[in-house]
């Protein structure tokens, strides 16, 4: 097996002139930079929320310990990487239950769940000729079957930046051991992508296109060549339907519902090319599959997985769920409302970033920088100089006080990744709780500090 370990470099163009992805630029942190007309009209920037922050009564009071405590807390404290906050305008009590108890089998139930496979199509733009279907184990049971039925044909090239990508790559090696696959890893630590113009259109490769413990995305597929031998597998989780996916560059397209719809977990949705559907009917993988990972039946597609009877019994709450997401997504306007929401957030957080000394972007290239899972990294010298284990403490102490504050759950980084926040920027995180998050973490940051100082290093 080969395995490399390299910096970002774009195949398609040098990273100072590939686009910047959401008009996000990278003013340099002392020069002054636009605080409004970057977002859409109901959102503010953070730089303007932190100036309205620092100078007004209304919004910031001292409290006896001297540090600045905002009085605006987010209307909502949800900011999990996932499952994600749900939409808004979501109620338990607005979901159809008319199916609920009934056999998903049955002719209402089981067009209820082909036209959530349908709408979701739609949204996401699939073309006409893929199948799409939904399969049980969430994104890791739609990324499993993919790998397993039908990886083995050709050498395979891993692209692997953040946890879940070496999962991917873990399982290739360990299906690599029983069988004659040569695997190449292409790696890069926590903030980078591998050197993407490595891609190799002989070999079947496997990426995710959004790296959601990192925070780094693939800045576009330019590097992917439209004709190519090997199939491109993309575990698209945290991008579907906030980043765009060119279907012309992929074979296959995993994502769960709990991500940037805000549905729940547990399906997975498994999207297929004309190319990955005539390989599992043509070139069957060399090996015996679960039931769970099965997408064929007496050597032709299944497709009654692609349009709803389900290879197992799926939750038809959890589809009602969805059909209530997609209800609000088509209602903004669909895909293009979906990703400037995305957009407006990485704006917001950019721009406090820009402003903030003691934070920084774990992804190094702006262009990598994801609009869903926000990755922030602390860089103030005194919290830099702790032991990495100690920084985790305070972390983790610092999520404890703004989650007794009701003001952020679940923003830790993940726990592989370098000490730091992770917050949810999808489109159903409100762009002003973002704006409204901002000085808190100024807070907890300060309140961090005084406690070093006072106690030591101790979290
Ligand atoms: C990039 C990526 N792949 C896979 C997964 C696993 O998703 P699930 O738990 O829905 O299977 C996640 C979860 O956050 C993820 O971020």
């Amino acid at each position: 097996m080969n395995e490399t370990v390299t910096g970002f470099r774009s195949a398609a163009a040098p990273v100072n002139t590939i686009l910047q992805v959401s008009g996000v630029a990278e003013p340099d942190k002392n020069t002054p930079h636009s605080t409004s007309g970057e977002t859409s009209s109901h959102t503010q920037t953070a730089s303007a929320a932190h100036n309205t922050a620092d100078s007004t009564a209304a919004h910031a009071a001292s409290d006896n310990t001297a540090q600045t405590r905002p009085r605006v807390k987010p209307a909502d404290p949800r900011f999990s990487s996932g499952p994600c906050r749900k939409h808004p305008g979501w109620s338990l009590n607005t979901l159809n239950t008319d199916y609920l108890g009934r056999s998903h089998r049955a002719k209402e139930p089981k067009a209820r769940l082909a036209s959530a496979i349908e709408r979701s199509a739609k949204l996401l733009g699939l073309p006409a000729d893929w199948k799409l279907g939904i399969m049980p184990g969430s994104d890791t049971g739609a990324v499993e079957a993919a790998l397993w039925s039908l990886l083995g044909q050709r050498p395979v090239d891993v692209l692997v930046w953040e946890s879940f990508s070496s999962d991917w790559a873990t399982d290739i090696k360990q299906l690599a051991e029983c069988e004659t696959i040569t695997v190449n890893l292409h790696k890069a630590d926590y903030g980078d992508l591998p050197d993407l113009s490595r891609y190799n259109p002989a070999h079947d490769t496997v990426f995710a296109f959004n790296g959601t413990t990192s925070g780094v995305r693939v800045p576009d597929l330019d590097w992917i060549h439209t004709e190519r031998e090997g199939l491109v597998i993309c575990d698209a989780t945290s991008a579907a339907y906030a980043q765009p996916l060119n279907f012309e560059k992929l074979d296959v397209v995993t994502w769960s519902w709990q991500k940037v719809l805000g549905g729940e977990a547990a399906h997975g949705m498994l999207a297929l090319s004309p190319r990955a559907v005539a390989q599992l009917e043509n070139r069957p993988a060399p090996r015996a599959l679960p039931k769970v990972f099965t997408l064929t039946k007496k050597g032709l597609l299944n497709a009654g997985i692609f349009n709803g009877a389900t290879i197992n019994t799926p939750s038809m709450l959890c589809v009602e769920d969805l059909h209530s997401a997609l209800d609000w997504a088509e209602s903004l306007g669909g895909h293009a409302a979906l990703e400037a929401l995305a957009n407006d957030n990485l704006n917001v957080i950019n721009d406090w970033i820009t402003d903030t000394e003691w934070v920084e972007w774990l992804p190094v290239d702006p262009t990598t920088r994801s609009n869903t899972s926000l990755c922030i990294k602390i860089v103030d010298p005194v919290f830099a100089a702790l032991p990495e284990d100690t920084q985790q403490g305070w972390i983790k102490t610092m999520c404890q006080w703004l989650a007794e504050e009701h003001v952020a759950f679940d923003i830790a980084h993940y726990r592989t990744a370098p000490a730091g926040f992770r917050l949810w920027g999808g489109p159903t995180v409100a762009t002003q709780d973002l704006i409204d998050l901002t000085p808190w973490l100024d807070w907890a940051f300060k309140r961090c500090l005084k406690d070093i100082s006072l106690n030591g290093e101790n979290a």
